[in-house]
Order: C-alpha cells, then sequence, then structure tokens
C-alpha cells in the first residue's frame, strides 16, 4: 500500500543511516545531502528510491515497529525493542490477553503489547506523569494513527489499578516493581504471569526477594538479552566494533493457587 500524509516513513542514505519522518503535503525532509519533498514520498510505494535535490539516493521504507521504537523523538527512556521482544516470549504475551502495564513512558512497550494481544485483547497502561502519558500518547498516534482501540491510557499509580484490572499478565518498567508482587497474586488471572525490566542488581534482588516471599510464584527467573550485531561484507564478516551496552534485566514469575 501506497504510502499516505499523516503515517511515518524511514528514509535510508546510501550508508545506512535512518531517518524517520511524519509524512505531512508540503513540507521537505533536509538534511546534509539536500532536499526531499514529503509530496513525492505520499503515493509511492514503499520501497521506492528517490534522488535528493543533490543528487544522492534515499529509499523510503514503512518503518517497522521496532525501527520507530528507537527512532521516535522520545520523553522517558524508552525500552529497546530486544528487550521488549523478550518480554513477550517470556510473560508470554499472546493474542486476546489482558495485558496490564507500567508506567506507559514513551509508549515503546505499549506499541509492543498492543501488537502482540491483537484487537481482541487488552493493553491497560497505567502512567503517574502526565508529561510522560501525553506525550506517549502522540508517539503511539503517530505509528497507529489512532491510539488503538484495545489501548487504555490510565492516569496514576499502576498498584492502585491491578484490582480493576484482573489481568492475565502484569508488565512492569518501573523502578519499584515489589509494591506490585502482592496486588498482582492477589488479582492476576489463575496463571497468570508478572514480570518486570529493571535496570540494576539491586532492584533484581529486591524484586525477586518480594516474588519467593509471597510465596504465590514459581518458575522466578531473571535474564539479561545481549545481542552482538555482525558485519557481514565482502570477506570482512566479523562482530561489529561497537554493541549495545547495558539496559537491563528481565525478571518473571508465574502465578499458582494459594
Ligand atoms: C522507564 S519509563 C517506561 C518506558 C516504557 N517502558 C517505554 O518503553 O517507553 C518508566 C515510567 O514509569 C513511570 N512510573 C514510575 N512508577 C510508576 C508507578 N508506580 N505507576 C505508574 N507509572 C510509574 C515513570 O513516570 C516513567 O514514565
Amino acid at each position: 500500500m501506497a504510502f499516505a500524509a499523516g503515517e511515518p516513513c524511514l528514509l535510508m542514505d546510501g550508508k545506512g543511516r535512518k531517518y524517520l519522518l511524519a509524512l505531512e503535503a508540503g513540507q521537505e525532509f533536509q538534511y546534509h545531502r539536500g532536499v526531499l519533498p514529503h509530496d513525492r514520498i505520499i503515493g509511492a510505494n514503499p520501497g521506492t528510491v528517490f534522488d535528493s535535490s543533490l543528487g544522492s539516493k534515499l529509499v523510503a521504507l514503512r518503518p517497522r515497529l521496532a525501527d520507530y521504537i528507537v527512532k521516535m523523538g522520545r520523553g522517558a527512556t524508552v525500552m529497546y525493542p530486544k528487550d521488549a521482544a523478550a518480554i513477550v516470549s517470556r510473560a508470554d504475551i499472546a493474542p486476546a490477553a489482558t495485558v496490564l502495564e507500567a508506567g506507559t513512558g514513551s509508549g515503546g512497550l505499549t506499541m509492543v503489547l498492543a501488537r502482540a494481544v491483537g484487537p481482541q485483547g487488552r493493553v491497560v497502561s497505567c502512567e503517574r506523569r502526565d508529561d510522560h502519558a501525553a506525550r506517549a500518547r502522540e508517539l503511539i498516534t503517530g505509528f497507529f494513527g489512532s491510539v488503538p482501540d484495545h489501548v487504555e491510557l490510565r492516569a496514576g499509580d499502576v498498584e492502585d489499578e491491578i484490582a480493576a484490572v484482573a489481568p492475565d499478565r502484569v508488565v512492569l518498567d518501573v523502578p519499584e516493581p515489589w509494591h506490585s508482587v502482592e496486588p498482582a497474586a492477589a488479582h492476576m488471572q489463575p496463571d497468570g504471569i508478572f514480570a518486570c525490566y529493571l535496570p540494576t542488581v539491586p532492584q533484581v534482588e529486591e524484586v525477586a526477594r518480594a516474588l519467593r516471599a509471597s510465596k504465590r510464584y514459581v518458575d522466578i527467573e531473571t535474564v539479561e538479552i545481549i545481542v552482538r550485531p555482525w558485519v557481514v561484507e565482502g570477506r570482512s564478516v566479523r562482530p561489529a566494533h561497537r554493541m549495545q551496552g547495558h539496559t537491563g534485566f528481565i525478571t518473571v514469575g508465574r502465578l499458582v493457587a494459594r
């Protein structure tokens, strides 16, 4: 399907540099190698190669959700796609599930969860800061065109919402997830999964201690996801010189009956 005004577009130059833009009639993309009017991209198919005003090639791609998340101008620190993907698999976020998430932050993980549960599911995302919530709403709209009907952005603390939502999954990217361990044990659906993402070891220790002390969780695991990109160019096939340093740890526990 051709690009339309209002949707995001990822331009990639000959060196693999990527530029994210929101297509708007009458606007121009400007960079160090010239100018490309948005009107030339609107109506063209993704994959079309354009010449900039200085004759440099730019290919227009529809951004993958992962491209959009790492390139979107964010407010709160966004969760990297490698970690969001691991949460989807380890917390088994499946179509039609009800997920309670916090904090919304920039909405990066919210978008991944929204896709994973699909329109038959439900994502309730809580955020205690109004500025972060407003930015997340803009960023989610920038990708999907609007906040999807199955995504609800709520203001306030996640701990206060668990009972009302009674989710299948609780997924937290907040500094003190241990406050949600008991409320999640009391109000998640049977077979529920609690997952959290934390940047430091003391935080992981504290949440693991809370999960064990509750005696309502089993299969408690912590992982760190390390992705090593490779250069594959002619006979130069080797790990890249740079890789993403530390991001965070993912801890998951599965709910059992009382
Ligand atoms: C690191 S950001 C989350 C980023 C998000 N996962 C993303 O991918 O864009 C953490 C957010 O949690 C919010 N927060 C912290 N504690 C909270 C709580 N108890 N309930 C709701 N939001 C909370 C903060 O205001 C902040 O916006």
